[in-house]
């Protein structure tokens, strides 16, 4: 079988954010990026400033405008830091660009050859959910740092002080009541997307809320974009929260893999980011539910790091506090022990974590009825 929509990977994750040096400062700090390569007035970028980070597979792009009518800040300003494009890599962009349109995409930046002394560099944009767009992005012709316009970072760079993050494991969306299934349908019908897996509000809910989820994956199974939407509850969902403050359907988390989770998750916690708090309780019986992880539940819990298990092995995993001010954005740290799912046995427990630091932010209130 031959895949009618080829992509090799997530080629980087681009956010939107109101101040791009302060915030590639913190994604070094946090996560133990290196600043790879940098674009702004300095290098003839008179409209726009990006800090390229690094970690393995791992490629974050922060960008701010320099003029408030740029979009990236009008995105900003309308939404808070957060998620505008995520850029897949592919063999041929005009290629992808064309299918995508095809089969129903709009586009958002149209098919363009950059050129530089390290050649050229093809990418288009199509729209996606709220004010994300999927960047197509060819890389076979362009040997430089980055994309035309980039240079090495010049400034001195700190020591790397690496966490162990080694690649995007999936790109969660939040769409507004009744989306899901649109966005769903988006990802089949325009990029070749299989259904992997899905959860109703039954699976997914607490005593106040509840969420519905579809999990949706590229032809080869590398890349997994599950997409949420809010179910009705007593109280206003997390999902609900979400939009409220992003302004709109949009990237809730990106979980990023580890292969050694305790030590990743322990540099991380040394340097200071929030995580989710996790009850004790939840630690009473983990040895039982996953038994591979029972030699070592004294230490998940002190570093609240969350198991569960499916058919095919178990997974660890943990969730940073929002990482702006707003509730929005967020990541989450993984290694992947066989297991393929997102962690289904632990929705219950992370969304009543979840629910309890709404209640501090004064956003768990009743649902309107309506
Ligand atoms: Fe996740």
């Amino acid at each position: 079988m031959t895949d009618r929509f080829p992509i090799r990977r997530i080629d980087h994750i681009e956010l939107y954010v109101g101040n791009a040096r302060q915030a590639a400062a913190f994604y070094r700090h946090a996560f133990g990026f290196r600043v790879a390569a940098y674009r702004g007035l300095e290098t003839g970028s008179r409209e726009t400033t990006s800090y390229v980070l690094e970690c393995r597979a791992i490629r974050l792009v922060v960008t701010s405008g320099l003029a408030p009518g740029h979009p990236a800040a009008r995105f900003a300003h309308a939404h808070g830091d957060g998620v505008a494009v995520i850029a897949l890599e592919v063999p041929d962009a005009a290629y992808a660009f064309a299918e995508a349109r095809q089969r129903g995409a709009a586009g958002a930046a149209p098919f363009g050859d950059e050129r530089d002394a390290h050649g050229v560099f093809r990418s288009a944009a199509v729209r996606a959910y709220g004010d994300t767009v999927i960047r197509f992005v060819e890389r076979r012709g362009y040997d430089g740092v980055f994309a035309p316009g980039f240079e090495p970072h010049g400034a001195p760079e700190m020591p790397a002080d690496d966490v162990g993050l080694e690649a995007v494991d999936h790109v969660v969306a939040n769409v507004e009541l009744g989306q899901m299934d649109r966005w769903v349908r988006f990802f089949a019908e325009t990029m070749g997307f299989s259904e992997m897996l899905h959860f109703d509000d039954e699976a997914i809910s607490t005593e106040y809320s509840a969420l519905m989820s579809k999990v949706m994956q590229d032809g080869a199974g590398r890349i997994k974009f599950p997409i949420n939407e809010p179910a009705s509850g007593r109280r206003k969902s997390q999902v609900a929260e979400y939009l409220d403050y992003f302004g709109g359907p949009g990237v809730q988390h990106v979980a990023l893999a580890t292969r050694d989770i305790v030590e990743t998750v322990s540099r991380i916690r040394a340097r200071g980011l929030a995580f989710l708090p996790v009850p004790d309780a939840y630690y009473d019986d983990l040895g039982a539910r996953v038994p591979a992880v029972a030699p070592y539940v004294g230490e998940l819990a002190r570093l609240g790091i969350l198991a569960d298990r499916d058919e095919d092995g178990y997974l660890l995993q943990v969730f940073t506090q929002p990482v702006q001010d707003r509730p929005t954005l967020f990541f989450e740290v993984i290694e992947r022990r066989g297991a393929r799912g997102f962690g289904q046995g632990n929705f219950k427990s992370l969304f009543e974590a979840i629910e309890r630091e709404q209640a501090r932010r004064g956003n768990l209130v009743e649902a309107v009825a309506s």
